[in-house]
C-alpha cells in the first residue's frame, strides 16, 4: 500500500494473496452480470480508496499544479462548489456572485446560509471593471466568480485577485470551464496562479476524464488550510468514492502535463486559430465572438440566421455543437480532434457560407436579454426551507420565490430562493411555469 504516486499501484497492491474476500463491494472484483462492462472495470473497483488512503497520492499530484493541496473529487464540479460555499459559510456572510454563476453556487449559498450580492452587469459575464466596482460599493467579504464563462470569455482575474487580497475579500473561482488552462501556455492562466483562495475544476468538461471527475485546488497563497477544507469536505462526499473516477483523474493529470498531452493541446489550438483565420474572410455572414479567449472554443455568430438555425445547418452537414441559442452556436474542440476533423470543419464552413449569404440579414435579441437585477427579499436558505405553495407564474409576481429556475445550458439561475418574482421573470419564462413561493 506504500505507492503514493499511482492509484493503479495502490489498487494492484491490495490483498494480492487473499483467496476469499468477505467484504463489500459484493462484486469482489468480478463482473459476472455485465456483457458490456469489461471484467477489468470490476477488478479496479476495489478496495475503497478512502481519503486517508489517497492523501499522499493527491499530495504527489498537487506538486504539478503547484498548490498547497489539490483534492480529487468524484461528485463533479458541483461537489467542489458546494464544498467551497460551505467553507465560506464558516467565516463569511455576504458573498458577491455574478449572473453567470452555476446553479451549484446557489445550492451552496442555500446550504451555507450565505447572503448573495449580485454583481450588476450588462451581460451575464461581468467585466473586470464591473466586478471591482461591485466590490467597492458593496460590503461583501467574499467573491465567488465563475471564470472563464461557459462561452470561454475571460477577464482580468489577476487584477481582481489583487484587489481581493488588498481588501481581505476571500476569492473563490469556479473554473469549471477552465479545467484545461493549467495544461496550456501561460497566456491562459488558471486562477490557481492568480492569488485565488480556492479554485474548482469540473475536470471532465475539457480534459478527457470520466464524467463526475473534478478537483478542488487550495492554491499556495490561499487563506484557507487543508484542515479547514477537510472539515467541510465530508458534507458533500460519498464515503465510498469510485475508484474508476479516481483512476481517470490520475490518467488525465498525467496526460495533461505530459509532453504528448501538451503537444496535442497545442496542435488543437493551432487548428482552431486556422479556423478563425478562415472565418475572418466571411465578414458578419459567419463570424466568431472575439471576446472568447479560450483557444479551444469558437462561438459562431451570423447576421443571417440565429444560433439555432446555424446549428441545424451544421448538424445537417454532420457537425453537432455544444450549445446554440438566439445569439450563436458554441463549438468546443479538444485534443482528441484529429487533423481530419479540422479539415472537415473547414470544408463545412466554406460550404455553409454561400447558403447564409443568400439570406437576408436578421435582428437578434441584445446580449443583455437574460440579465436582471435580482431583488433579494430574504436569505436563500430561509426561503428554501420555509413553508411554500405552488403558483402559476402569472399569480406569483411580487411574491418571494422558494425555488430555483435555471437556464440550461449552462445551468445559470434565472430565479433563486429569496428573490422577488418580477415582471422580468414573467416576460422571460414560459406562461405555463409553476413556481414555489414562500407562504
Ligand atoms: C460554471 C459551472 N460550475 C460548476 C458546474 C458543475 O460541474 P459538474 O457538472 O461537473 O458537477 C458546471 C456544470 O455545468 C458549471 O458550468
Amino acid at each position: 500500500m506504500n505507492q503514493p504516486s499511482s492509484a493503479y499501484k495502490l489498487i494492484a497492491s491490495h490483498n494480492r494473496d487473499i483467496q476469499v474476500r468477505l467484504y463489500t463491494p459484493a462484486h469482489q472484483g468480478i463482473g459476472q452480470h455485465s456483457n458490456r462492462l469489461s471484467q477489468e472495470i470490476y477488478q479496479y473497483d476495489l478496495p475503497f480508496l478512502t481519503r486517508p488512503r489517497t492523501e499522499s497520492l493527491e499530495q504527489h499530484f498537487s506538486q504539478l499544479y503547484g498548490t498547497k493541496h489539490t483534492f480529487w473529487l468524484t461528485g463533479g464540479g458541483t461537489q467542489g462548489v458546494l464544498t467551497a460555499c460551505a467553507l465560506l459559510g464558516t467565516q463569511y456572510k455576504r458573498v458577491a456572485i455574478a449572473l453567470n454563476s452555476h446553479i451549484s453556487a446557489i445550492h451552496g449559498i442555500i446550504l451555507a446560509g450565505l447572503e448573495p450580492y449580485f454583481i450588476p452587469s450588462v451581460s451575464l459575464m461581468p467585466t473586470t471593471e464591473e466586478v471591482i466596482s461591485a466590490l467597492e460599493t458593496s460590503d461583501v467579504s467574499a467573491l465567488l466568480l465563475t471564470h472563464p464563462s461557459y462561452e470561454g470569455i475571460t477577464i482580468d482575474i489577476d487584477k481582481i485577485a489583487d484587489y481581493c487580497r488588498e481588501r481581505e475579500i476571500a476569492l473563490v473561482v469556479d473554473e469549471a470551464h477552465g479545467s484545461h488552462f493549467p495544461f496550456l501556455d501561460e497566456q491562459w492562466q488558471s486562477a490557481i496562479n492568480s492569488g485565488a483562495d480556492l479554485v474548482t475544476h469540473s475536470l471532465h468538461k475539457y480534459t478527457g476524464s470520466l464524467v463526475q471527475t473534478a478537483l478542488l485546488h487550495l492554491p499556495s497563497c490561499s487563506r484557507f488550510t487543508i484542515e479547514q477544507v477537510m472539515g467541510v469536505m465530508p458534507l458533500f462526499e460519498t464515503t465510498t468514492r469510485s475508484n474508476l473516477l479516481i483512476l481517470s483523474i490520475e490518467d488525465t493529470i498525467k496526460k495533461g502535463y505530459s509532453e504528448e498531452g501538451q503537444a496535442l493541446f497545442w496542435q488543437a489550438i493551432q487548428e482552431c486559430d486556422r479556423l478563425r483565420r478562415q472565418l475572418d474572410s466571411y465578414g458578419k455572414v459567419l463570424t466568431y465572438d472575439r471576446q472568447v479567449s479560450d483557444p479551444m472554443k469558437l462561438y459562431l455568430k451570423s447576421d443571417r440566421v440565429t444560433g439555432e438555425e446555424l446549428a441545424q445547418l451544421l448538424y445537417n452537414c454532420g457537425i453537432d455543437g455544444e450549445f446554440d441559442d438566439e445569439h450563436g452556436l458554441l463549438l468546443i474542440f479538444s485534443f482528441n480532434h484529429s487533423h481530419h476533423d479540422f479539415q472537415f470543419m473547414r470544408k463545412t464552413l466554406a460550404k455553409v457560407v454561400p447558403i447564409l449569404r443568400e439570406k437576408a440579414p436578421i435582428e437578434t435579441l441584445p446580449d443583455s436579454y437574460f440579465c436582471r437585477s435580482p431583488k433579494m427579499k430574504i436569505l436563500p436558505k430561509e426561503a428554501f426551507f420555509s413553508r411554500k405553495e405552488k403558483l402559476p407564474l402569472g399569480q406569483a409576481v411580487g411574491k418571494i420565490s422558494g425555488c430555483c429556475i435555471k437556464k440550461v445550458p449552462p445551468g445559470s439561475p434565472i430565479l433563486i430562493p429569496g428573490e422577488e418574482i418580477s415582471q422580468w421573470h414573467q416576460q422571460r419564462l414560459s406562461p405555463e411555469t409553476v413556481v414555489e413561493v414562500v407562504e
